[in-house]
């Protein structure tokens, strides 16, 4: 929300994103076409965070806009929400080959620009999309089955992990229910915690710190909803 702008931590994130869209730390500038570093608005209260660009977004250089972004978007609209009231990135920010999972080590290479990211957001809520961004946000290397139907606290945002749009492309059902209809669950349950979050004061601003990944220590797990 631009009002929030004085809340924000004085991460200078168009200089880190100039840095990102020229980085070489991992093999995959290699084979990159564009670096996608972010779409929607990176002053939202919600952040959408997937896992790594494929064909589309490294040929485009914006996330999800394949069919998982297709479906992403049906799901944004569905709870009244559009790219204009969240930001959408990737755990690491160009596309590995043949669409194959990140490796440690380019998690770790592209970790600095997420930090950055979310630093720089302080979002009210994050959506983990995934097994990817739910084990980088959690902190813990945990499956996104087990994971999601509850809420977490992490680095002062309340979050949702959910499944990746991807796999709910790709069908089947967990615990007696769809994928698609667990995002739809999980992402009402996002807005949920939007309103609250919106209407309760916010914590000012911590001091800035370099991007050392460590968690602000409220990392206790929320009841159901
Ligand atoms: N899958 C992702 O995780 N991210 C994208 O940007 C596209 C597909």
């Amino acid at each position: 929300m631009p009002g929030r702008a004085e809340d924000r931590a004085g991460v200078a994130i168009d200089a880190v994103r100039d840095e990102a869209l020229v980085c070489t730390k991992c093999r995959l500038a290699a084979g990159r076409t564009n670096v996608v570093w972010a779409a929607g608005n990176l002053d939202a209260d919600l952040l959408l965070i997937g896992e790594a660009p494929g064909f589309h977004e490294d040929r485009e250089g914006v996330p999800f806009v394949g069919a998982a972004g297709a479906l992403l978007d049906r799901m944004l609209a569905e709870v009244g929400l559009d790219r204009s009231r969240a930001a959408i990135v990737n755990v690491i920010k160009c596309r590995p080959p043949d669409n194959r999972d990140p490796q440690p080590d380019e998690i770790e290479a592209c970790r600095p620009y997420l930090e950055a990211q979310l630093a720089h957001m302080r979002p009210d809520v994050i959506i983990t999309l995934g097994n990817f961004a739910t084990r980088f946000i959690l902190e813990d290397q945990i499956g996104i089955t087990r994971a999601r139907g509850r809420v977490y606290r992490r680095r002062g945002a309340a979050v949702v992990p959910t499944f990746h749009p991807a796999a709910a492309l790709r069908g089947g059902r967990f615990g007696g229910m769809s994928p698609i209809d667990a995002i739809r669950l999980d992402f009402r349950t996002a807005v949920t915690l939007l309103r609250r979050a919106a209407a309760a004061p916010r914590e000012p601003a911590p001091a800035p710190v370099a991007s050392s990944g460590a968690s602000t220590g409220d990392g206790e797990q929320l009841g159901l909803f």
